[in-house]
C-alpha cells in the first residue's frame, strides 16, 4: 500500500522534466537504488541530464552489462511496438529507448496522436524497457549514434528488417554497421500504426453512429464493415502470449488485486491506473472482456482491437502480472474465490456502458472488497479515437503513402527466422 509514496515522481516526470532530471542526478549521488524509480531512468535533454548515467550500466556484479539502443515516435503504441523492444531487449542486457520528440514527428510525419508526455508513460510502462532518451532524432544522425556510444555508452544500435534511409539516400544505420555495433530484429507482423488508424476510421467515420446511440439498431452495417475493412493479419500463436507473460504465480500470501476492463488502443491513462492497481497489492490480475462482451456494452464499433491483441498489450505493462483473456463482465463469487482477490479495483474515468441494468460490481461491493481508484489522468479509448478523427485529413494522407509501402513490403516479404 506504498503507492501513495513515491506517486509524485510520477506525475513530476511529465509535468516538471527539469526537476526530474536533476533529482535523478541528485539520487544517483545519493546512492538511491535505481528501482526507487520503478527500474527506470529517464533522460531528457536538460543541461543537467549530462552525466546522469553513471549508475544504471555499472551494476553490483561489476561485470559490464550490454547496452542496446532502438529508437522510434511511438505514437499510437501497439503490440508490435512491445515485441521490437522485447525482441531488441533479448540483444543486451540493459535496453535504452530513444523517443522522437513531438517536434520532429510534426516536422517529418505530421502532428503526433499522442503528446511526448503520452508516449513517454506507455513506452517507460513496458517491461523491457530500462531507460528512456527523450531526444532521439527522427532520422538517426552520425552525430547522433557518437553520442549514443560516447555519451550513453550503447553497445549495439537494434532496428527491424525493414531499411531505413535517410533523405539522401543513404542507409541510416551505415555508420553503426560499419563499426559492427548494429542488430537487427525482425518486423512483427499483422499490426501497424497505419493499419490501426485505418480501423478507427473505418468504425468511427459514419456520422450516423454517434456518441449517445444504443448501440441495437446498427447492427447490420456494424457487421458489413468488420468485415469489409481493415481485418487485423495478427495470427495470436501460444508462443507469442508466452513470450509477453512473466508466467509467475502469486506467492505465498500474496494479495491479489483485480482490474477489468476492454483496455482497447492501450493508452497512457490504462499505464497509470494500472501502476495504482498494482501498488494496492502483490499481484495484479487483469480481466479483459471479450469482443462480444465490449460490443455488447460499449456499441458495435467496439472494439478497435481484438481481445489478443488487447491482451498482448495488457501483458506488455510492467505493472501486470497476469491476464484472463476473455473475462465476464459480471464478477462472481466464484471467480473471486477461484483467483484468491482481496481487492477490486475500478477507474475513476472509465468509458460508460450502454446498459446499467446490473452493477458488475455488485459481489465485490457487497463483500466490501471493492475499491474506486482515481484515475490520474483524463483519457479514454474514445478520446484517443476522436484525436485521430480529428486530423483526419492528415492521416489520410500520411496512411495513402504507407498502405503503399506495406503492400510492396507483403508482397516482397520472404520468411525471414527469428523471433
Ligand atoms: C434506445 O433504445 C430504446 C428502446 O430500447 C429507445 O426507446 C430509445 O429511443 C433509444 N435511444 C436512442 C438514443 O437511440
Ligand atoms: C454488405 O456488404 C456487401 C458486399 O460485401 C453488400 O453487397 C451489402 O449490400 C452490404 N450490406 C449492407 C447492409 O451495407
Ligand atoms: C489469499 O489471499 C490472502 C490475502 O488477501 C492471503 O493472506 C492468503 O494466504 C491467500 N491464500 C492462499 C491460499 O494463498
Amino acid at each position: 500500500m506504498d503507492y501513495e509514496n513515491n506517486n509524485w515522481i510520477w506525475e513530476r516526470v511529465y509535468y516538471y522534466p527539469y526537476v526530474f532530471g536533476c533529482f535523478m542526478v541528485t539520487a544517483a549521488l545519493l546512492g538511491l537504488s535505481t528501482s526507487f524509480f520503478g527500474g527506470i531512468g529517464v533522460h531528457l535533454p536538460l543541461p543537467c541530464s549530462l552525466s546522469n548515467f553513471g549508475i544504471f550500466h555499472k551494476k553490483k556484479s561489476g561485470k559490464r552489462r550490454v547496452r542496446v539502443y532502438m529508437d522510434g515516435c511511438f505514437d499510437l503504441m501497439h503490440y508490435g511496438h512491445a515485441n521490437a523492444l522485447r525482441q531488441a531487449k533479448a540483444l543486451g542486457d540493459e535496453l535504452v529507448v530513444g523517443l522522437v520528440s513531438d517536434e520532429e514527428i510534426l516536422a517529418n510525419k505530421g502532428p503526433p496522436v499522442l503528446s511526448m508526455e503520452e508516449r513517454l508513460a506507455l513506452v517507460s510502462g513496458l517491461k523491457w524497457v530500462d531507460e528512456v532518451i527523450t531526444e532521439a532524432p527522427y532520422a538517426i544522425t552520425e552525430e547522433f549514434l557518437n553520442r549514443l556510444f560516447h555519451e550513453y555508452k550503447i553497445d549495439y544500435v537494434i532496428h527491424g528488417d525493414d531499411p531505413c534511409l535517410l533523405p539522401d539516400g543513404t542507409d541510416a544505420y551505415a555508420a553503426a554497421k560499419r563499426a559492427g555495433r548494429y542488430k537487427q530484429i525482425k518486423r512483427t507482423e499483422g499490426v501497424s500504426s497505419t493499419d490501426i488508424v485505418g480501423r478507427i476510421m473505418t468504425s468511427l467515420r459514419d456520422p450516423k453512429v454517434c456518441e449517445d446511440h444504443n448501440g441495437t439498431d446498427e447492427k447490420p452495417q456494424a457487421e458489413n464493415r468488420s468485415k469489409s475493412s481493415h481485418i487485423s493479419q495478427f495470427l495470436p500463436t501460444s508462443r507469442r502470449i508466452v513470450q509477453f507473460s512473466d508466467g509467475k504465480a502469486p506467492g505465498p500470501n500474496a494479495r491479489v488485486v483485480y482490474i477489468d476492463g476492454a483496455f482497447d488502443l492501450f493508452h497512457a491513462g490504462h499505464v497509470e491506473i494500472l501502476k495504482r492497481a498494482r501498488e494496492l497489492g502483490d499481484f495484479l490480475l487483469i480481466g479483459i472482456h471479450s469482443d462480444k462482451t465490449v460490443s455488447e456494452h460499449r456499441g458495435n464499433r467496439y472494439p478497435i482491437m481484438h481481445l489478443h491483441e488487447r491482451s498482448l498489450s495488457v501483458l506488455a505493462c510492467r505493472h501486470v502480472d497476469e491476464v484472463i483473456i476473455g473475462a465476464p463482465w459480471q464478477i462472481t463469487k466464484d471467480m473471486i474465490t477461484t483467483f484468491n482477490i482481496s481487492a477490486v479495483v475500478h477507474g475513476t474515468v472509465a468509458e460508460k456502458s450502454l446498459h446499467s441494468e446490473s452493477d458488475p460490481y455488485e459481489v465485490p461491493i457487497s463483500m466490501g472488497i471493492f475499491h474506486l481508484l482515481q484515475s490520474p489522468k483524463d483519457i479514454t479509448t474514445t478520446s484517443v479515437a476522436q484525436r485521430i478523427m480529428a486530423n483526419h485529413e492528415a492521416y489520410m494522407k500520411r496512411n495513402a503513402k504507407k498502405t503503399l509501402s506495406e503492400q510492396r513490403y507483403y508482397e516482397e516479404k520472404i520468411y525471414v527466422s527469428g523471433e
